[in-house]
């Protein structure tokens, strides 16, 4: 049966059908939720020096601890195999598998992930993996981090080393977790760890970044494995000044999307960032690599950018270059993290990947919400967090009725987690985890996310 004609029969039962085999699962990432920082011969990464480093993160908060995932992992995978769910992405931790960034695989680190992924599949849980969640290695940082070319080979030969313990029972290879992030608020606005604000190095770290995509896509492949993927952080950029819109929209989406999928960078951004970088780190050869074939394209999508052109506006530090670019707040609802709630530019931003990028399947590795949860009762109504995915499931559902071919939907999160800068102040689990005793909660979220998993859709 054909996808539409699939979706038809979905619609004629009352039901809003996905098309079958799609992939219903929950996303985390290692920093975020293992804890155990010190432990199983595990090094330190840019993430534990930035946390404690005072006046970086909400309230001092660092992942040392985090949800214990390290130690819980077990009943953790017990818990997403009860709520029925298909896949779970995770993350591995470079500093448990190479301390110090480079040299032989510490194979305790590597134990880790073998009891986790035989865990999962023991639960009939699919394991995508994401080799590069942000937790580079502090040796390397102390090398120049992702400014450094040589980086990217190292975690070529990472990602190598991971293979080769977890190829055997791994189809999805996801190389790097939105490296905008990494290098925009990482190198450019100081936000994220290493916490540089240099935007010259912040292109540099991009490059470099893609580089290490292309170079452990190759090796992956080339050690047999099946599927590979990158997942960016997209979003539509709106707003009826094309120039104002290209700025955000050419450092968030193209600068990574255009080498990925077309083997070149987009002209127009490589020629406004020429103020901060002679780009001289590009050589001969780099883009065939960073453009090779992948399998998949992982979409994290939380919402959209509205702009126009403000004279006088100060650049924003994220999109280096953004001067006279103003970032317009639309009234309307939003997420404890100030997100707004705009579900239609999931539709939007899917329907333009498959216009301009048309040759790669989509699958969302992220899409969720924090809201301020409460524990009451020994139960988390989260209402608003039920009417948030509900709203964006109709619309990946509307994208594939207009023929993207989208392959799943990972939520994010499987449980509250450390969430960077803001430390655990802020929840976006579907599962609910009181720090001080370590006990999960699933939240209404999670039942109502079950019931859709299992009718492979929604009410129409
Ligand atoms: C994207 C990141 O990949 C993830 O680590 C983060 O927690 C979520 N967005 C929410 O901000």
């Amino acid at each position: 049966m054909t996808v539409s004609a699939e979706l038809a029969r979905g619609a004629e039962s009352g039901v809003l059908e996905f098309p079958a085999g799609f992939v219903w699962g929950t996303a985390t990432a290692a920093y975020q939720i293992e804890g155990a920082a010190r432990e199983g011969g595990r090094g330190p990464s840019i993430w534990d020096t930035f946390s404690r480093t005072p006046g970086k993160v909400h309230l001092g908060h660092t992942g040392e601890v985090a949800c214990d995932h390290y130690h819980r992992y077990a009943s953790d995978v017990a818990i997403m195999a009860g709520l029925g769910m298909g896949a779970y992405r995770f993350s591995v931790s470079w500093p448990r598998i190479q301390p110090d960034g480079s040299g032989p695989a510490n194979s305790r680190g590597l134990d880790f992930y073998d009891r986790l992924v035989d865990e999962l599949h023991g639960h009939g849980i699919t394991p995508i993996i994401t080799l590069y969640h942000w937790d580079l290695p502090q040796t390397l940082e102390d090398h120049g981090g992702w400014t450094n070319r040589d980086t990217a080979e190292r975690f070529a030969e990472y990602a190598t080393m991971v293979h080769r313990r977890l190829g055997d029972r791994i189809d999805l290879w996801t190389t790097l977790n939105e490296p905008w992030c990494s290098a925009f608020l990482g190198y450019a606005a100081g936000l994220h760890a290493p916490g540089r604000t240099d935007p010259g190095a912040a292109f540099a770290a991009a490059h470099h970044l893609l580089l290490g995509h292309g170079l452990a896509n190759r090796e992956l492949r080339r050690a047999g494995a099946r599927e590979v993927c990158i997942t960016l952080n997209l979003a539509p950029v709106r707003g009826s000044d094309l120039t104002a819109v290209a700025v955000p929209d050419g450092i968030l989406n193209r600068i990574f999307l255009d080498p990925v999928l077309r083997g070149e960078y987009p002209t127009d951004v490589v020629r406004r960032a020429e103020r901060f970088t002679d780009w001289s780190f590009v050589k001969d050869g780099d883009l065939a690599l960073i453009g090779a074939p992948i399998d998949m394209l992982g979409v994290n999508y939380y919402h959209p950018f509205q702009v126009e052109p403000r004279p006088g506006q100060p650049a924003n530090p994220v999109f280096p270059g953004s001067e006279g670019v103003g970032f317009i707040d639309k009234p309307g609802p939003t997420t404890a993290m100030g997100w707004p709630i705009e579900a239609d530019g999931l539709t939007e931003l899917l329907v333009s990947l498959k216009r301009d990028y048309p040759a790669v399947p989509l699958l969302i590795t992220e899409n969720g919400a924090a809201f301020d949860d409460v524990l009451a009762g020994g139960r988390v109504s989260d209402d608003r967090r039920i009417a948030f995915l509900d709203a964006h499931f109709r619309a990946a559902h509307a994208a594939i009725e207009a023929g993207v071919d989208l392959r799943g939907y990972l939520v994010w999160s499987f449980m509250d987690n450390f969430e960077w800068a803001y430390g655990y102040e802020k929840r976006f689990g579907l599962v609910y985890v009181d720090y001080a005793s370590q006990e999960r909660v699933p939240k209404d979220s999670a039942r109502w996310y079950s019931e859709v998993i299992r009718r492979n859709g929604l009410p129409a």
